[in-house]
């Protein structure tokens, strides 16, 4: 049984999501999530949940050694970023090489890098006139974005979507789809 780690720094639905898909798998469990902000949603999920949570502060993420030892000695095996604002310090993406996902609310490589997250993302798409939308789930590197892409599905954009209707359906995708990858390829590390 595999320990998993999510780190968010919003609301926490993917996270939250996941824990409970998780409490019925038989490769791994939600043991652990990480927030990039205090004031985050998903800190009060976590406490709801009985899920073990800790606040990452932006100069803890800096700390090479900090969040590589907090991971450690809770006995984290793979990382899953759902919603999450920060950059992972190399230290952890040379630690977990392999062994961290990503979620992106859009069709990669399209509408990604820095800034891209959230509603931006889906405001982003809607000005640009694209007819498709998705999410992305994909490996994660030193860079925003560009590591391995894994899965992608891809959603209608109708003529009358605004942000948030494009993100409720971008959510569902994401409920769906998103733990059944990371237990797949969690499976594939054994
Ligand atoms: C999700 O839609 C996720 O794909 C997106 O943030 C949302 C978090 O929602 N991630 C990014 O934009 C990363 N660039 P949640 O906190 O309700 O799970």
């Amino acid at each position: 049984m595999k320990n998993i780690a999510v780190f968010v720094s919003g609301s926490g639905s993917n996270a939250e999501n996941l824990f409970r898909y998780f409490e019925h798998s038989s490769a791994a469990r939600v043991t652990f999530l990480v927030s990039s902000r205090r004031e985050a949603y998903a800190l009060t999920r976590a406490a709801n949940l009985g899920l073990d949570a800790a606040v990452f502060f932006r100069e803890q993420l800096r700390d090479p050694e900090f969040a590589l030892q907090e991971l450690k000695r809770r006995g984290i095996d793979y990382i899953v970023l759902a919603g999450f604002l920060a950059l992972v310090p190399e230290t952890i993406i040379r630690a977990y090489a392999g062994r961290i996902l990503n979620i992106h609310p859009a069709l990669l490589p399209k509408f990604g890098g820095k800034g891209m997250y959230g509603e931006h993302v889906h405001r982003a798409v809607i000005e640009a006139g694209e007819r498709q939308s998705g999410i992305t789930i994909h490996r994660v590197n030193e860079a925003y974005d560009s590591g391995r892409i894994l899965f992608q599905a891809a959603v209608d954009v109708d003529p009358d979507d605004t942000p948030q209707s494009l993100a409720s359906k971008i959510h569902a995708l994401e409920y769906l789809h998103f733990p059944k990858i990371v237990e797949a390829e969690i499976l594939k590390l054994e």
